[in-house]
């Protein structure tokens, strides 16, 4: 099988000078929600490796073409400035095997699950979320989106669409940093999970008897977040040996 198949950008969107989705046709590209496709482009001539590659979440469904992915640019990386210039109809090459055990099958049974993200870390959830599987699993779902800027809190029409495919299950708690703003809840999760706003907001208790929580994006996020669980009782889920906290580092 040779390393990469070959897509053609299907869209794509800027939300904000530094956020943006690509749209990809590659119907060949199979995946389970929550997973990562791996996106490359030719390297620079005198490179080491013939292609540059970096993971990225799939943010649509399994059930849905073309294949989205939602990335910040990063002005100094190698190859996130150079997918935000693609045009319409210009190529993409994507591993071709999705990657991952982030999704709804490597969590624990719970009442509630609590999706906790920042930043970019939204994409696998609203995979996840536009998908049956939580919600047979799961009473409750909720989605915290933490961002710095309000205007980063990306995604809000598909997320008024789970919101009505799923009223009186879903929570959607938007969280913004650095600046004031009427509707989300101000700081960081690991604060709002130990001042009890977050749980205040929802009316849900995040507990090891009832919450399976899934973390995804900052590494300082997942890290500072797991220690305020840890104060909780909850810990790591492994097949092994069964817990309460999945997760998903992007850098
Ligand atoms: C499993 C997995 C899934 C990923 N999915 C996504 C995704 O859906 N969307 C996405 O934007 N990125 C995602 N990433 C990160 C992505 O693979 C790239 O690292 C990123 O796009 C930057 O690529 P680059 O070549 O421009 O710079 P790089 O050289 O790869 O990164 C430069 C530096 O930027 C920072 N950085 C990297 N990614 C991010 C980010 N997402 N947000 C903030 N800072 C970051 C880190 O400090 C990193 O060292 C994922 C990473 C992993 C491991
Ligand atoms: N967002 C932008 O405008 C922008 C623009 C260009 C480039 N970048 C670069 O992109 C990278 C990341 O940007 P980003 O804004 O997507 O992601 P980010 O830095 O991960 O910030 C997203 C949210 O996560 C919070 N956070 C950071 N550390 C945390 C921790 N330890 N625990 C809990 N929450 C934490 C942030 O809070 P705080 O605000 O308190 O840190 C913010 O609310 C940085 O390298 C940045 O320089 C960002």
């Amino acid at each position: 099988m040779s390393a990469w198949i070959e897509g053609r950008v299907a869209g794509c969107r800027q939300w904000t000078q530094s956020l943006y989705s690509l749209q990809v046709d590659a119907p060949a590209l199979t995946f389970t929600a929550g997973q990562f496709a791996r996106l490359a482009l030719p390297a620079p001539p005198g490179s080491k490796e013939a292609m540059i590659g970096r993971p990225y979440s799939f943010v649509n469904p399994p059930s849905a073409q073309p294949h989205e992915f939602y990335f910040i640019i990063l002005p100094e990386g190698p190859l996130s400035p150079r997918l935000a210039v693609l045009k319409r109809g210009e190529s993409v090459w994507l591993a071709p095997r999705a990657n991952g055990f982030f999704s709804i099958s490597e969590t624990a049974e719970a009442e509630s699950l609590w999706c906790l993200s920042t930043g970019t870390g939204i994409g696998p959830f609203l995979s996840m979320l536009r998908t049956d599987d939580p919600w047979v699993k799961f009473r409750r779902v909720v989605l915290v989106h933490s961002v710095r800027y309000a205007e980063e809190l990306t995604y809000r029409d598909a997320i008024a669409g789970i919101g009505h495919a799923r009223t009186g299950a879903f929570h959607y708690v938007p969280m913004v940093s650095r600046e004031a703003d009427r509707d989300a809840l101000a700081g960081r999760i690991p604060q709002a999970i130990e001042d009890g706003r977050l749980e205040g907001r929802v009316g849900l208790s995040l507990t090891p008897e009832n919450a399976h929580a899934m973390l995804c994006g900052n590494p300082a996020m997942v890290e500072d977040v797991q220690k305020v669980l840890a104060t909780r009782g909850m810990r790591r889920h492994r097949r092994k040996e069964p817990g309460h906290i999945t997760l998903e580092t992007y850098w």
